[in-house]
């Protein structure tokens, strides 16, 4: 079941507002991936901000948005020259079309059990043409951002009526490599609070590897960061590209020096928890 902040028309609304294009560093960086692809799927494309913005700018080849919130698709739908596909990775099945597959947003870590995300996975291995490319990112664990999803941490945003809308996260104890959050919206536009429940993992980048290994993608490059930082224990996103097939020896991915392992792989597979979202509410 889709979040109610992503399936209830007055809490979309909201989206883009709280998470405009500028004030996201994940954007620019997956539109040079789609302006230089031709087929290009957006998993959980949301709104559909990134493929809108690849029209506008006159990416000419196909375009195709996927999510299970319709209320999401409704804002996604006010451009039609983008095929936008109602439904998540279990509903569809690709053989070799796309080019590029990207999942922005944290929009992979809503892949929460085991074996959704193995059938996931796979489903994109198949959607990739030979030599196609999958880009996503998740938040590194290691960083606890989760920690900062407190309600002394709310954001305040104005809606299209000009009305204040308080928005704040509370995470809930324990967390595992899976954490459970509350985002509370406070305005004046409701006689209540309204509340909306989510579910994250936080995959540690060495089980990412192995479930990608395990859907027969190899991870090419790695970033901790939107700006093309290496990965490092501080990194606050483990940005990865993948493509179709197995590494030819471990940890196949870009490598920080000549002959040495990328600095990812040096990380301990420690049992860590936890996460963030960039602003402080955003997911
Ligand atoms: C945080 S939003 C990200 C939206 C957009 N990608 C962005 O960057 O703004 C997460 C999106 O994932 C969608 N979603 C939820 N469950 C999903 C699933 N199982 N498969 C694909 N998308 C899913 C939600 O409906 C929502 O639109």
């Amino acid at each position: 079941m889709v979040d109610r902040l992503f399936s209830d028309a007055a809490l979309v609304e909201l989206y883009d507002v709280l998470c405009p294009w500028e004030q996201r560093g994940d954007l620019d960086f997956y539109l040079e991936l789609v302006m230089s692809a031709k087929a290009v799927l957006d998993v959980g494309c949301g709104t559909g901000a990134l493929l809108h913005r690849a029209r506008e700018i006159g990416h000419a080849g196909r375009l195709c948005g996927l999510d299970p919130a319709n209320a999401m698709l409704d804002v996604a739908r006010t451009r039609s020259d983008i095929e936008w596909i109602h439904g998540d990775l279990d509903a569809v099945a690709w053989d070799r079309q796309f080019d590029l597959v990207v999942m922005t947003g944290h929009a992979f870590q809503v892949l929460v059990d085991d074996d959704e995300l193995r059938r996931s996975l796979a489903t994109i291995r198949s959607a990739l043409t030979e030599d196609g490319r999958f880009a996503f990112e998740t938040r590194n664990p290691l960083v606890r951002s989760w920690e900062r999803w407190t309600p002394d941490n709310a954001a305040e945003i104005t809606d299209a009526s000009g009305a204040d809308v308080r928005v704040c996260n509370e995470f809930e104890t324990p967390v595992t490599d899976v954490v459970r959050f509350t985002t509370t919206f406070t305005s004046p536009r409701w006689d209540q609070p309204q509340l909306s429940s989510s579910t994250l993992r936080f995959l540690d980048a060495p089980s990412l590897s192995v479930f990608l290994s395990e859907a027969d993608l190899t991870v090419t490059e790695q970033f901790g960061d939107w700006d093309r930082q290496p990965l490092t224990d501080t990194s606050p996103e483990i940005i990865t590209i993948a493509r179709r097939g197995k590494a030819s020896a471990p940890w196949n991915a870009t490598r920080t020096h000549e002959g040495s392992p990328p600095r990812h792989s040096l990380l301990s597979r420690r049992a860590t928890l936890g996460w963030p979202p960039l602003r402080m509410v955003r997911y």
